[in-house]
């Protein structure tokens, strides 16, 4: 098949194409926001280094994707309360481009949604038919994208992802599990905000991909919204199972850091059923195997890498805009990297 995949640069993005293009034509269309982390499949996967909003529909005319994955866009609340036209921009402008496009030409397209569209519900776990209840821009947009996708494109497939865990090539140390791991791995203690009763699904980012890739290769999996999560756990309750097994991998003290200000954040458990029963679907990873796979890949980056946190990234692009406006491009052409003293 010939798969086009938005934002297959990102988290998600760069383990799908990478197992996408052991059996399939892969093009990523993604600028590199945080760069490009191919590594070996790089030669195996068509880069377009452009936005969605540049996507036209002849390069779709010329690419004729059987399939198009819809990853890109802002992928956390930080980066959408920083720039809330841009996240609009990016999350509901950016769908309706690229699934415009799709439903014009008959391209089916499967979406990255988020089951924090959700909101702030503790009752039971969710099902799909279940009212969504967005707070905040992030979840607002991706439920907007959800809505409109729904009327204008008869063939999309809507994942609502529950909060992604595990390593990418494209790291990010800003989701749940990650970012307490690496906290507890580097600086011996694992912080909770808020008290930490907020129920958070969860799912290893390799199931995740497992995931996609049933339900492009499998043909039969019908339109519509599908929940996707293999736990669903109150915050304090991972907070502690991380600080536990971080005590046993590096044998040392892990503290368990509570703060107990009250604040109402979304929570939501995930009911999964539904494609369960869609897909031959049997994810592999737990919180346990992923704090070990944690601890292995913290001692092979930059834990403290900007790239690895999105919103950080994000302020450094800005403030370097800024500054370029002003300094002009800088070209390094015939340079070296040598740093020393004058
Ligand atoms: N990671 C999670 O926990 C999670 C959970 C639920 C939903 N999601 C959704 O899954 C998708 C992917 O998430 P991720 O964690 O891989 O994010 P990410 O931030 O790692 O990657 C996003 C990618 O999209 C690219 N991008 C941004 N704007 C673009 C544009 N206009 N055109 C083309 N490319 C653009 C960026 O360059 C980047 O490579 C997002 O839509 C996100 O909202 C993620």
């Amino acid at each position: 098949m010939k798969i086009l995949v938005t934002g297959g640069s990102g988290y998600i993005g760069t383990p799908l194409c990478v197992a996408l293009s052991e059996r399939h034509e892969v093009t990523s269309w993604d600028p590199g926001m945080f760069g490009h982390h191919l590594g070996t499949a790089r030669d195996r996967i068509a880069l377009c280094e452009r936005r969605v909003q540049q996507m036209s529909r002849e390069d779709l005319r010329t690419l004729e994707p059987d399939w198009i994955v819809h990853l890109a866009g802002f992928s956390n609340d930080p980066m959408a309360d920083f720039a809330p036209a841009l996240n609009w921009a990016e999350n509901m402008e950016a769908t309706r481009i690229v699934g415009g496009l799709a439903a014009e030409l008959g391209v089916p397209l499967l979406f990255a949604s988020s089951a924090s569209v959700y909101g702030y519900r503790t009752t039971r776990p969710l099902t799909e038919a279940d009212p969504v209840e967005p707070i905040g821009h992030y979840s607002q947009s991706k439920a907007a994208a959800e809505s409109w996708l729904l009327e204008h494109h008869p063939r999309a497939v809507i994942l609502r992802q529950g909060t992604v865990m595990g390593t990418s090539a494209r790291m990010r140390l800003d989701l749940l599990t990650n970012g307490m791991t690496k906290d507890g791995w580097a600086q011996g203690a694992v912080r909770v905000l808020y008290g930490g009763r907020e129920v958070r699904p969860q799912v290893h980012v390799l199931d995740l991909v497992d995931a996609y890739v049933h339900i492009l290769e499998s043909q039969t999996v019908p339109p519509g919204i599908y929940n996707v999560a293999t736990t669903s756990d109150r915050v304090i309750d991972v907070a502690a199972a991380i600080a536990e097994q971080l005590r046993e991998i590096l044998g040392r003290e892990v503290r368990l850091e509570v703060d107990d200000t009250p604040r109402r954040l979304r929570s939501y458990a995930l009911e999964t059923d539904k494609i369960r029963s869609a897909i031959e679907w049997r994810p592999r990873f737990g919180i346990r195997e992923t704090v070990q796979e944690l601890c292995r890949t913290l001692g092979e980056i930059d834990p403290e890498d900007p790239r690895c946190y999105n919103i950080r990234w994000m302020r450094l692009l800005h403030e370097a805009q800024a500054i370029l406006g002003r300094v002009g491009p800088i070209d390094v052409s015939g340079g070296s990297a040598i740093e020393g003293r004058e």
